[in-house]
């Protein structure tokens, strides 16, 4: 894979760019952010300095082209709302995982939904993904639907895949595979 350290993905509303030793705070104020965390399976940060390494080791994970890992800016006020990931990434089978999340307080708007739009693309254009998969919580109701709205089908569920908060619980899967990208983008 490519180095991802210089992606710049814009939108209407929206820049999604690599996270910086400056926004470490709000990685912190993500990461305690009792909504996005709600369906985590990290323990919220207990303090800057883990931000701070989340940080840095996105910086060199992106260099080496190991996994993406966006800031979602806002392009009206330049607050950073959320982020997005391709991980797990598989160049032999052309796979990768999304992962996304946002403020609470950014929710509601659509703004997911137009960032995982533009992130999608780059995937499946840019880096020639046949497949992105998904692993959420059979709970997680909003993740589900924002799945749901670019496409992906349920493929799945996975018996005691995780812990969330402490509770083993299943995951299920959904898979968006390129050439159904092609029929929704
Ligand atoms: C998953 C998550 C990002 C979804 O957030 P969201 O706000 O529902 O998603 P979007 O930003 O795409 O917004 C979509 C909603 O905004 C509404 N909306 C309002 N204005 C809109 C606009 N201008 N354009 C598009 N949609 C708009 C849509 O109707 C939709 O609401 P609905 O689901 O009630 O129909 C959020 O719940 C989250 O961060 N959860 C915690 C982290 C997490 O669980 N991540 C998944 C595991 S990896």
């Amino acid at each position: 894979m490519p180095a991802f350290d210089h992606i710049r993905l814009t939108t209407s509303r929206l820049l999604l760019r690599p996270l910086y030793a400056v926004d470490a705070p709000f990685v912190l104020a993500l990461f305690t952010d009792v909504g996005f965390m709600e369906f985590g399976t990290t323990a919220p940060f207990a303090s800057i300095d883990e931000a701070d390494a989340l940080v840095e080791r996105d910086r060199k994970a992106m260099v080496v082209g190991e996994r993406i890992r966006l800031g979602i800016e806002r392009v009206a006020d330049g607050a950073l709302i959320g982020i997005c990931t391709l991980f797990d990434m598989d160049a032999q089978s052309r796979k990768a995982e999304i992962g996304y999340g946002l403020l609470t307080q950014a929710r509601g708007q659509g703004y997911m939904h137009e960032a995982l739009l533009a992130l999608l693309e780059y995937g499946f254009s840019e880096l020639g993904l046949n497949r992105v998969q998904a692993e959420i919580d059979p709970d997680n109701i909003d993740s589900a639907r924002s799945l749901q709205r670019l496409g992906f089908g349920k493929e799945g569920q996975l018996r005691e895949n995780g812990v969330v908060n402490g509770v083993v619980t299943d995951s299920v899967s959904y898979g968006l595979l390129r050439r159904d990208w092609k029929l929704t983008a």
